[in-house]
């Protein structure tokens, strides 16, 4: 199966795309990921991308394409992907769209996992996220449950920047609901609820 996950920053697009990986051996194609391994290993891309991200706003367009193009010919891609974090906004569906043609694939579902803005809020400011795995978990979590990695806080899970994330989701990603709407593919789970419950649900909407 391909999929996208769609939500605002904290709905949970990383936890469940995390599950899913875990049960079914998608490939997890996170651009923030992508985008934070760049930064660390200081390449040209991460140079360009780091301050976009530390102030909340979108990396240029041209750019995360080119990264996911790459990272979909990659052997572990074609026995299904899920595209964490990507597109964002409409110019990056629609390159999205013409790049799975040209690969004659299609997209199977556009999964919007559904939380309130002050629910997001609470969740991003006491997230803490693995420095070798990128796992995420509450804070309290010192040690990561998965490779026992470092946990640290992201620079853009500071109180400042959380407000800067959520208004570019809602002006530039949240018109990608009409789209998949428009394209027969949107399915919505409503993420405020346990991990596991949540999880459930996606398993069904997805027929897994
Ligand atoms: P990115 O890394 O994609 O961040 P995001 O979309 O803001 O999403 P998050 O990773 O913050 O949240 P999530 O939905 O995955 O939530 P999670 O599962 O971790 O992007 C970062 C930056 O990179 C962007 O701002 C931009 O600059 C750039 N970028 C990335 N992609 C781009 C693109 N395509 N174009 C341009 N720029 C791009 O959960 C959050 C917390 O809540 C965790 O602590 C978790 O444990 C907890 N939690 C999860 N589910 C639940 C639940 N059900 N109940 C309680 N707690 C929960």
């Amino acid at each position: 199966m391909n999929i996208v996950l769609l939500g605002a920053p904290g709905a949970g697009k990383g936890t469940q795309g995390q599950k899913l990986v875990e049960d079914c051996g998608f490939a997890h194609i996170s651009t923030g990921d992508l985008l934070r391994a760049a930064v660390k290993a200081g390449s040209e891309l991460g140079v360009k991308a780091k301050s976009y991200m530390e102030s909340g706003q979108l990396v240029p367009d041209q750019l995360v394409i080119d990264m996911v193009k790459e990272r979909l010919d990659s052997d572990d891609a074609n026995k299904g992907f899920i595209l964490d974090g990507f597109p964002r906004n409409t110019a990056q569906a629609v390159a999205l769209d013409s790049e799975l043609a040209d690969m004659g694939r299609d997209l199977d579902a556009a999964l919007l996992v559904s939380v309130p803005d002050e629910a997001v809020v609470a969740r991003l400011s006491s997230r803490r996220t693995c420095k070798s795995c990128g796992y995420t978990a509450p804070a309290g979590t010192d040690t990561c449950p998965r490779c026992e990695g470092e946990m640290y806080q992201r620079d853009d899970d500071k109180a400042e920047t959380i407000q800067h994330r959520l208004d570019t989701y809602h002006t530039q990603t949240a018109p990608l609901i009409e789209y998949y709407k428009g394209h027969s593919i949107l399915k919505e789970v409503d993420g405020n609820r346990p991990v596991d419950e949540v999880y459930a649900d996606v398993k069904d909407l997805l027929n897994l």
